[in-house]
């Protein structure tokens, strides 16, 4: 077995073929610094790094049979049948099936809940893809038993969620993880995500994430069409070069317990993520006038107090404040009196650094 590719055309039923059930709660996770741009079978053009999320989650069950060879993919959002999703799971079961080889001897009914609202306009591909690669690394380990250590089992995960969505590498682990190859780190790799929280200032270890929900409707340029743009944004050689510098900078800042340069990298790095978007052809905006009204207070409010609130974005409206610990009682009153007034529905997600990914007892 090559460990760059994991392919293995050994992992068939050979005997009776076996039905089971497993299932596994994976986190969503925020980026710090962006993926934004990738080539060949998912390699990002960049290096990430990401907080793991603990209340923004997806718990997966995955029960399997021997294929009757009717309907490989039977898929349950919600308790709710969605097709949608059955397609998308069966052209990624086949993308991945030199990896699984027993795949399609199965037949899988797979059944999918997220704790966050589906309106929330959070993606959900990081928490819903790896915990669906890791029910299928139980699969084979339970079945196929092969010998390696925990971190083995979750390398693989991970490199088969990056296959499913490249944020997803990053939802294996808890604590602040990366994916792809950062220079001059060996601890780092474009196949899969790895946990960088050796010596990490416990101040970020328990970061919190406020998620003020601007618009909860779906986002109208999808993440696929946007990474595919960057490979004629002009500006993008450089983003990507500008992104390695980033991560090295912001490592060592949380090492050092810097808040100040965490604060200057990841607001930049949200506003570069969106300058890509306005920069490309197609061009596009995705922020909304309440975002800017709740970065504009962000700034006033840290200048004011002096308390290190910061903001980062996905690729959407939504507005993560990111901020320690320490400072929880303060910022959760401010964002109540001032920032509640902003969010769709008077809709804020509390969430804050989380441990990785649990396998469910069932
Ligand atoms: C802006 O992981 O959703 O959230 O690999 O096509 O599934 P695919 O893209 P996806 O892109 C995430 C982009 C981002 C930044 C990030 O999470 O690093």
């Amino acid at each position: 077995m090559s460990t760059t590719t994991y392919n293995n055309p050994d992992l068939i039923f050979s005997g009776k073929i076996p039905e089971g059930i497993v299932g596994w709660q994976s986190p969503s996770n925020i980026a710090l610094v962006k993926y934004w741009g990738k080539k060949g079978v998912q390699i990002p053009c960049n290096p990430s790094i990401s907080f793991t999320l603990n209340a923004s989650y997806t718990e997966t069950v995955v029960e399997y049979h021997p294929t009757a060879n009717k309907k490989w993919v039977t898929f349950y959002l919600d308790r709710k049948i969605n097709e949608g999703f059955e397609k998308k799971i069966e052209a990624y079961f086949e993308t991945i099936e030199p990896i699984f080889s027993f795949i399609k001897q199965l037949d899988f009914t797979i059944r999918s809940k997220n704790t966050f609202p589906h309106s929330a306009g959070i993606a959900s591909s990081a928490s819903g893809m790896s915990a669906l690669a890791l029910c299928l690394c139980s699969i084979e380990k339970e079945h196929f038993g092969i010998e390696g250590s925990d971190q083995d089992f979750f390398k693989k995960a991970s490199y088969v969620a990056r296959l499913g969505s490249g944020s997803a590498a990053r939802s294996l682990f808890g604590g602040v993880v990366s994916w792809g190859q950062i220079d001059g780190n060996h601890n780092s790799s474009d196949l899969w995500g790895t946990q960088q929280v050796k010596d990490i200032h416990p101040d970020f270890l328990s970061y919190h994430d406020s998620i003020i929900i601007v618009d909860a409707a779906q986002k109208k340029v999808s993440s696929r069409v946007g990474h595919g743009l960057m490979n004629s944004n002009p500006f993008a050689a450089k983003r990507f070069k500008q992104a390695q510098s980033n991560i090295i900078r912001l490592i060592k800042a949380m090492k050092d317990g810097d808040i100040e340069t965490f604060i200057n990298i990841t607001e930049s790095e949200a506003l570069t993520l969106h300058a890509m978007m306005m920069t490309s052809n197609p061009y596009y905006l995705l922020l909304k006038p309440n975002t800017l009204q709740i970065t504009e207070r962000v700034f006033e409010y840290r200048e004011r107090t002096g308390i290190p609130v910061s903001f980062t974005l996905d690729a959407g409206p939504n507005i993560h404040l990111l901020y320690p610990n320490r400072v929880r009682s303060e910022v959760k009153a401010w964002i109540d009196s001032e920032l509640k007034q902003f969010a769709f529905n008077e809709m804020i997600i509390e969430d804050e650094v989380g441990e990785g990914p649990v396998r469910l007892s069932i």
